[in-house]
């Protein structure tokens, strides 16, 4: 339904952008060529992205001719409006842009989601640029688009960007929306109860990864440089809040994974490896990665929201000292940071991916799949489609689904591919008594696993925010 829905709309805001003389996209490729040609066509200009900032009207038009010159190759859609009204666009890159693709996996970034951290932003307009005009010339860049659906959204916060200020390297003038809220400190927690009233703009993410099965995701910053990885928030920070950059990571059941993908993003980058602090009075970082929590607890952040509540890896990337830095310095942060951008995102290509099915052969929606030991539930696609980053070594998937029988299924995950792992399930039949008991029994850890939110350990709330923080 959601892919329908974005076709339509799409073909709707086409029309409406057709003031200017391009035509809607069903255009030919004759008639593609006369478009080119025509006089009040963006299609006179060469197609091209420049190392400047680009504020709300002039990123609009990048994607808007973007989605028209590579109508094959991208889709834009929105996934929602922003506090004064402006849309919250996304860029999908794929060779299948417009639907899923079953059993391949779509990934995300997100970036300027405090709106004066300028660099994401323009980084994505570039990364969108390079893919688009690398397809089909650069193999891998052909391979990762025939397998992977890239979703980016350059600008949670269009609000805040367009009133922060070129140059201003630290403050938080532009950092918040229109509403004076941190929407980094706007997710439900899984640490925490989180009081903070809920923006537009996250609810509109919210509903955005509740109907996509992102696998893997970047959240782009700016004003330190480092990869920090969940968890970001703590059961224990009201201790940790008075010691600044000393306090105790929090570890994930997944922690061997969030340092394997911080590091490979941080190993790629110009210059995130080596961890240097930006200044004498903030910290250096051990090879350019830090556990979020150790760095600075915090509740309401977005990675932790999509690692628990969605499967998805989520890792902040802090991409530049400066939060928004004179735009002659562009090109230096894009060829730091081109081959890491890339490299994340075929992360999703590693670990364990596969098809939940019945004795039929039929997709099992919303199955409860989980890596034994590692104690972080994901649910199946209405495909049965579900996806696990592992490094390698032998696991043992746990799979459960109302009105089957439970299954454990060990499997083996390699360094040069994925594993691909399909799991039968079987129709719990006749009603023995020893049945009812593992029925039961079944049921509840199901329904425990699949809803984090309803029994994770809220704890009575502290405010981290009302402590200062180094707020990047
Ligand atoms: C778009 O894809 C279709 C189907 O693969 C192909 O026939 C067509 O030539 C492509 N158009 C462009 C402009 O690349
Ligand atoms: C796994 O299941 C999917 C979906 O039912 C199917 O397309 C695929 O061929 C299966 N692969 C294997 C190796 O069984
Ligand atoms: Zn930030």
């Amino acid at each position: 339904m959601l892919v329908l829905g974005i076709v339509l709309w799409l073909s709707s805001m086409v029309t409406q952008s057709c003031t200017s003389a391009i035509g809607p996209e069903t255009l030919s490729d004759g008639e593609l060529a006369r478009h080119y040609n025509s006089r009040y066509s963006i299609f006179d200009e060469p197609y091209g992205i420049d190392f400047k900032y680009h504020n709300y009207e002039q990123m609009s038009r990048f994607l808007r001719a973007t989605s028209l010159r590579f109508h094959n190759l991208t889709a834009l859609y929105s996934i929602g409006k922003s506090f004064q009204g402006r849309n919250l666009w996304v860029m999908v890159v794929s060779s299948s842009p417009y639907e899923h693709m079953i059993g391949k996996p779509d990934v995300k970034y997100v970036a300027n989601i405090h709106g004066n951290e300028a660099v994401g932003r323009e980084l994505m307009l570039h990364l969108i640029h390079l893919l688009v005009t690398k397809y089909g010339s650069d193999p891998y860049i052909t391979w990762l688009l025939d397998n992977t659906r890239i979703h980016i959204l350059p600008s949670m916060n269009p609000d805040g960007f367009e009133v922060s200020k070129e140059g201003f390297c630290e403050g938080s003038q532009g950092r918040y929306n229109a509403r004076g809220f941190d929407l980094n400190r706007n997710f439900p927690d899984y640490f925490k109860q989180n009081n903070k009233k809920t923006q537009l703009e996250t609810e509109a993410v919210k509903e955005w990864v509740s109907k996509i099965q992102f696998v893997i995701s970047g959240s782009l910053h700016g004003g330190a440089l480092v990869a920090s990885y969940p968890f970001d928030n703590t059961p224990n920070s009201l201790i940790k809040v008075f010691q600044s950059y000393s306090s105790t990571p929090s570890i994930s059941p997944d922690d061997d994974v969030f340092r394997h993908l911080s590091l490979t993003y941080a190993q790629n980058h110009g210059s995130m490896y080596r961890g240097e602090a930006c200044s004498p009075s903030q910290p250096g970082f051990k090879d350019g990665i830090t556990n979020g929590a150790e760095w600075y607890p915090l509740t309401g952040g977005m990675q932790d929201f999509n690692y628990v509540w969605n499967g998805c890896m989520e890792i902040t990337f802090e991409l530049s000292c400066c939060k928004y830095p004179p735009a002659q310095d562009l090109p230096h942060y894009w060829e730091e940071n081109r081959v890491s951008l890339i490299k994340f995102l075929a992360e999703a290509h590693r670990g364990v991916h596969g098809f939940v099915i019945d004795e039929n052969g039929n997709a099992v929606e919303r199955a409860s799949v989980k890596v034994k030991g590692r104690d972080i539930s994901f649910l199946t696609t209405k495909y049965g489609e579900f996806w696990r980053i592992l490094l390698p070594g032998v696991y043992r998937l746990e799979v459960y689904a109302s009105g089957y029988t439970p299954r454990e299924v060990e499997f083996m995950v390699v360094e040069e591919h994925p594993t691909l792992l399909n799991v039968t399930l079987h129709g719990t039949k006749k009603w023995t008594q020893s049945d009812v008991w593992g029925h039961t029994t079944t049921e509840r850890r199901h329904t425990a696993m699949s809803s984090p939110h309803l029994d994770h350990p809220v704890q009575e709330p502290v405010d981290t925010d009302s402590i200062v923080f180094p707020n990047s």
